[in-house]
């Protein structure tokens, strides 16, 4: 009797803890309901996305530079939003190098596109992505960055694996969001994240990539920056 008690209660918590690991891999419904608004307005997000006050604008320097990125190289900012990253991106791969900007949100995408032929960033090519494919060649690009973009991946393992089919062998992905801990982190994170960094490591790890370091970033105290490898 204890022996059928004890047993079904580790089947219960087994049943649990797939139940949290399925859900934890759905992004929320509504995740990018703001972002596909036809009325959206690009002030209004270069506003947003671009203030002050926002974690990765006010660190954008400091995490580029953790990228050690090389002059030549080819890098996808998927998820690019506004395009707050491609200036920087462009710098550090040089007028040789190639930065692929891509989102799912055409005005975005649009935005992206003038923006970098005023700057005369030639090396910046904006791609209208899908919730499944960021539309890449495959093999096409050294690394990969996501940043604040992750937990908007309505379908992360199709995501994932687009990525990892766009990255040469031995590409590297880093992966900017906030660090979602539980009765730590304040509501609007814990209500808007769908995961821990640990529960998306695990995610990405079994997509096809190996955790390699968590990037210490001065400053960096609601979000986390992790790179992994493309094995
Ligand atoms: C919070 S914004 C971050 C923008 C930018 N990375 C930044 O840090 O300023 C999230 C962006 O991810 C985009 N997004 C959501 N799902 C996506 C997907 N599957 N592929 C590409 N972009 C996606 C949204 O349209 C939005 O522009």
């Amino acid at each position: 009797m204890l022996r059928t008690r004890s047993t079904a209660r580790i089947v219960l918590v087994l049943l649990l803890c797939a139940a949290h690991a399925v859900l934890a891999q759905q992004a929320k419904p509504d995740v990018n309901a703001p972002y596909r608004d036809p009325d959206l307005r690009i002030e209004e997000w270069v506003e947003r996305l671009e203030g002050e006050g926002r974690e990765a604008f006010d660190l954008r320097h400091a995490i580029v530079s953790a990228m050690r990125l090389r002059p030549g190289q080819s890098v996808a900012d998927v998820g690019a939003g506004t395009g707050l990253f491609e200036p920087l991106l462009a710098a550090a791969v040089g007028p040789n190098g190639k930065v692929y900007a891509i989102d799912i949100v055409p005005k975005f995408v649009e935005h992206i596109e003038a923006r970098a032929k005023e700057r005369g960033l030639t090396q910046v090519q904006a791609v209208l992505g899908t919730e499944d494919s960021i539309r890449l060649p495959a093999a096409s690009v050294d690394v990969v960055f996501v940043c604040d973009a992750y937990h908007h991946f309505e379908n992360p393992q199709a995501m994932l694996a687009s990525i990892r089919e766009a990255l040469r062998p031995g590409g590297q992905l880093y992966v900017v969001d906030f660090d979602r801990v539980e009765g730590k982190s304040e509501p609007f994170v814990l209500e808007h994240i769908r995961a821990s960094k640990e529960e998306f490591t695990a995610e990405i790890e079994a997509a096809g990539f190996r955790f390699v370091e968590e990037l210490e970033i001065e400053g960096m105290r609601q979000s986390f920056m992790r790179r992994f490898e493309r094995r």
